[in-house]
């Protein structure tokens, strides 16, 4: 534990650590907020008070991303997962084609939903690689008439993450940007559609962003539910049902930590920062440890790596737990080692897991 603020040092892949001082303000406004006698919890949806927080977070968004004016924020429910169904419920007409960029799991899954809708297609997968790299631009062949080209920016389980991001020209581009967004800077007019859990980046599950330009709404197939439809979220201000408040609310102070950090560029700086000590301890290791991404594909966001044999694996991690780092397992579905070095984990977590990975080196090589 971090002895000075008997905080854990939080490695998990989210939900994951939060802003110890958006936490605190949060705990300080929970019984009453801003002098209306209520926790933000209690507030109706449709009250003053809680229509500037909503709006305050959405401005922020547009502020720290420089989301042109014709998008849309849109706070939705249901989830990165429920995401991978409104794409190609909304995009992608029977019988229509539409490319998906396999790079992990999470783009697996997003592709198995667009099944259900369409005819979905590879446009290239990194599986024969254990999805250790993210493709390169020229390896992108697709067809001018599809509906849309997916593609997930980060991926969660292995450990990669685009560096930049093609250019689709008349194709939709549309990312799944759960365990990425804010965390470097990108060109939000390169993209049709980006969405993201909030759980990892930006606050507490619950609530999912999506960031929609405006003319792709209006082209969406209208004949599906109406909780599904982007336009029905945009049209009314993502308020046609009750939205997550206390979640809204606590993104919004996320997205003000940032803003007072210095935004998004010194927030990469952070993250760069981050993930160095980490990525040093390993490529100094002489092999103890090993990276799963190929270099030129590793992420800022998950670490994920192996100890050169599994005993001594076991042993690590058992350690690690004992030293009171949460989170260090790599996802079930591939074992090994995880670190996830989010936005709010703090410089000092990233650095007391580096020392104690050179020290248990030291100790069991
Ligand atoms: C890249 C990515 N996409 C989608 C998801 C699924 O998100 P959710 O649990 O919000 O449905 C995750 C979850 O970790 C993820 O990492």
């Amino acid at each position: 534990m971090n002895s000075l603020v008997q905080r854990a040092y939080n490695f998990n892949a989210g939900p994951s650590a939060l802003p110890l001082a958006v936490l605190e303000k949060a705990k300080q406004e929970l019984i009453d907020f801003r002098g209306t006698g209520m926790s933000v919890m209690e507030l109706s949806h449709r009250s003053a008070a809680y229509e500037e927080v909503h709006n305050n977070a959405i401005a922020l968004l547009k502020e720290l991303l420089s989301i042109p004016e014709n998008y849309e924020v849109l706070f939705l429910q249901g989830g990165g997962s429920l995401q991978f169904s409104m794409v190609p419920m909304n995009f992608m007409k029977p019988g229509e084609k539409a490319g998906y960029i396999m790079t992990g799991s999470w783009s697996e899954k997003a592709f198995s939903e667009a099944k259900l809708f369409g005819d979905p297609y590879h446009v290239v997968s990194t599986k024969e690689s254990q999805y250790r790299r993210i493709p390169q631009f020229d390896e992108l062949q697709y067809n001018p008439t599809d509906a849309y080209i997916h593609l997930t920016s980060n991926n969660t389980i292995y450990g990669t993450q685009w560096k930049d991001f093609p250019v689709t020209g008349d194709v939709p581009l549309i990312a799944d940007m759960s365990s990425d967004i804010l965390s470097k800077p990108f060109d939000v007019s390169k993209f049709s559609l980006i969405y993201a859990g909030a759980q990892k980046n930006l606050g507490p599950s619950g609530v999912t962003v999506a960031i929609i330009r405006k003319d792709l709404i209006e082209k969406a197939n209208p004949n599906i539910p109406t909780m599904l439809k982007y336009s029905t979220h945009s049209k009314n201000n993502s308020l046609y049902n009750t939205p997550p408040t206390f979640g809204i609310y606590m993104l919004g102070e996320v997205l003000s930590w940032i803003k007072e950090l210095g935004g998004i560029h010194a927030l990469t700086e952070r993250n760069e920062e981050k993930a160095k000590l980490i990525y040093e301890a390993i490529d100094q290791s002489n092999g103890f440890y090993f990276g799963h991404a190929e270099v030129e594909s590793r992420s800022l966001m998950n670490i994920t790596f192996r100890v050169k044999d599994e005993e001594l694996e076991k042993k690590f991690l058992a350690e690690a737990k004992k030293e009171g780092f949460v989170g260090v397992n790599g996802h079930r579905s591939v074992g090994g080692c995880r670190a996830s070095t989010y936005n709010a984990v703090p410089y000092e977590t990233c650095k007391a897991f580096s020392e104690f990975m050179v020290q248990f080196q030291n100790v069991n090589q």
